[in-house]
């Protein structure tokens, strides 16, 4: 199998996804997790993607590296390009180098990345050695150092520290080295605080930023505007399995232009008269085996119309970068 090329990429361009679905098969039909999801990421750029659950955000983030089981799962995308090159015609060996080494993943959970049966010290190890030519030796220095800088007290102690013998927290720091070490070109980094209390999430995302090369650019999926707005330049917000809205950080937070866009900003909880009140939009994200067939919006959307039930809406151009999918936009696209 020959890895297609794709020469009219951009210069800065390392990832172009385009026009990705993904389904799963079920007993109780087929379900479909994301559709007609199409976005890029720049080298060196930090792009949020935000969303209720269940929207396909991580069946999003797993397809860039081919993780979706199949079956029941199943990939259809025109073009998934990683630095120009197709992932979904790469052999699997040189997917396998890919993976962990040019695009490493920070989860939710650090247990469901780190073996329990082994030290930490030998599973960074091999990692490294999976994918440097080193001595040994030499490969468990570099991870004893990284154990420093990711703030691990007595790192060389806790070489030899079985996973479940740390705190939460330390397991998430020991993720975040792993993933950080081998210096990636892109970071996707799944939900990776949500399990942690508020003062560690803020320390763990203190140590991506400053850790990570600048030139290493970052997917990072999250429910808390709070967040992206912190740690990203781009944001992408999913529904129902669709992108509904594109834009920079300020045309997202500034200028919101998509309903549910809008929604989002408005459950941000805010210290107004009614200390804390969280605004959620009201509604629940509809199932991915019955979704409606015009807006996936359409029952949940102050302004629906009769146009939205049956007709999916398409992207308008809303400024440079920024776009939304909403008919409320028509009167005004160029
Ligand atoms: N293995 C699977 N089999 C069947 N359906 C699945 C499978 N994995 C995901 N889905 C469905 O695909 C949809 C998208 O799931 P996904 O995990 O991407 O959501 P998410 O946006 O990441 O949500 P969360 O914020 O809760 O993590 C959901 O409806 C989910 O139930
Ligand atoms: S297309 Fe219609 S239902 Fe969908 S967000 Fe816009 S106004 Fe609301
Ligand atoms: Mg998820």
């Amino acid at each position: 199998m020959t890895v297609k090329k794709n020469d009219s990429e951009p210069e800065n361009r390392l990832l172009t996804v385009r026009n990705l679905a993904v389904s799963f098969a079920t007993d109780d039909g087929t379900a479909k997790a994301a559709d007609s999801v199409s976005f890029h990421i720049e080298k060196g750029e930090n792009v949020g993607l935000v969303g209720e659950s269940g929207c396909g955000k991580s069946v999003t983030a797993l397809s860039i590296l081919r993780l979706i089981p199949s079956p029941p799962g199943r990939i259809d995308a025109d073009g998934i390009w990683f630095d120009g090159q197709d992932i979904l015609s790469m052999p699997s060996k040189q997917l396998q180098d890919i993976r962990g080494r040019a695009i490493s993943m920070i989860f939710q959970e650090p247990l469901s990345a780190l073996s329990p049966l082994h030290r930490i010290g030998r599973q960074m190890m091999e990692t490294i050695l999976l994918h440097r030519k080193m001595p040994a030796k030499a490969a468990w220095q570099f991870a004893e150092q990284w154990l420093g800088k990711v703030g691990i007290p007595d790192a060389a102690e806790r070489m030899y520290a079985y996973p479940f013998q740390l705190s939460g927290g330390m397991q998430q720091r020991i993720m975040i080295a792993m993933a950080l070490m081998l210096a990636p070109q892109l970071i996707i980094a799944d939900e990776p605080t949500t399990a942690l209390d508020v003062t560690t999430q803020a320390q763990v995302f203190d140590l991506i930023r400053a850790m990570k090369a600048e030139d290493t650019s970052m997917l990072l999926i999250t429910h808390d505007m709070g967040v992206v707005w912190e740690m990203c330049e781009r944001i992408i917000v999913m529904y129902a399995s669709r992108i509904v809205e594109t834009g920079s950080r300020e045309d997202i937070f500034s200028n919101p232009k998509h309903p549910y866009t809008i929604g989002l900003l408005n459950a941000i909880p805010k210290l107004t008269g009614e200390r804390g009140k969280l605004n959620d939009i009201p509604g629940q994200v509809p199932s991915p085996f019955d979704y409606p067939r015009g807006c996936h919006f359409e029952k949940r959307c102050p302004f629906s119309m009769e146009k939205c039930v049956h007709e999916q809406p398409p992207f308008y151009d809303c400024g440079p970068g920024h776009r939304a999918a909403c008919f409320l936009l028509a009167d005004n696209a160029g």
